[in-house]
């Protein structure tokens, strides 16, 4: 009883703290869609791609099969910061997951990619979100893709399956 009551309690807080947030519930997107995620992004060995809202460390681990540089995530939920920091150990100082809400971090200069799988409360503000970034960043033309919904407003330049990619 005790034990199931802790497992209930550990699984309500992996799910449930990206929405007491205001963000998505952690579901993490299947290995199939990750590697079409990079393939409609073109993520190659001159990528710095970063996940607003890492999860498990999925997109990142598929951005580094395509041959990332290093990629960033960033996740509020502490467990699954802990989950995802074990599963891209080995890739060292290419991989980092950065704990707390990414409304208020700082994106690296060399960001080039972002893999976003939130609800459309937050996809309406990362045009925002994007332009506050725009002084730090150096890329030109910065590629984001959107799974499962799309930035509400914005025109997608090209999409695949449930997936949509915007240049900003
Ligand atoms: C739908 S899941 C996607 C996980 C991962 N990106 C993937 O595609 O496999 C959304 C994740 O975003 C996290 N999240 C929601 N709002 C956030 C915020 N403002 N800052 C950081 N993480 C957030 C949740 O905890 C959850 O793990």
């Amino acid at each position: 009883m005790t034990i199931g009551v802790i497992i209930g309690c550990a699984i309500v807080a992996v799910i449930g703290i990206g929405v007491i947030i205001g963000g998505a519930p952690f579901v993490p997107t299947r290995k199939k869609w990750t590697v079409d995620a990079m393939k409609l992004a073109g993520v190659g060995s001159g990528d710095v791609v970063v996940d607003l809202g890492s999860g498990d460390g999925a997109v990142l681990l598929a951005a580094l099969a395509s041959g990332a540089r290093r990629v960033i995530g960033y996740e509020i939920n502490p467990l699954l910061v802990i989950w995802s920091r074990l599963r891209l150990w080995r890739y060292g100082k290419r991989a980092m997951i950065k704990t707390g809400d990414f409304f208020h971090a700082k994106l690296p200069p060399d960001t080039t990619v972002i893999y976003l799988f939130q609800v459309k409360k937050v996809l309406r503000k990362i045009p925002k979100f994007i332009d506050q970034q725009r002084a730090n960043l150096t890329v030109k033309k910065l590629r984001v893709i959107c799974f499962g919904a799309e930035i509400p407003g914005i025109k997608f330049t090209r999409e695949l399956g449930g997936m949509s990619l915007y240049e900003f």
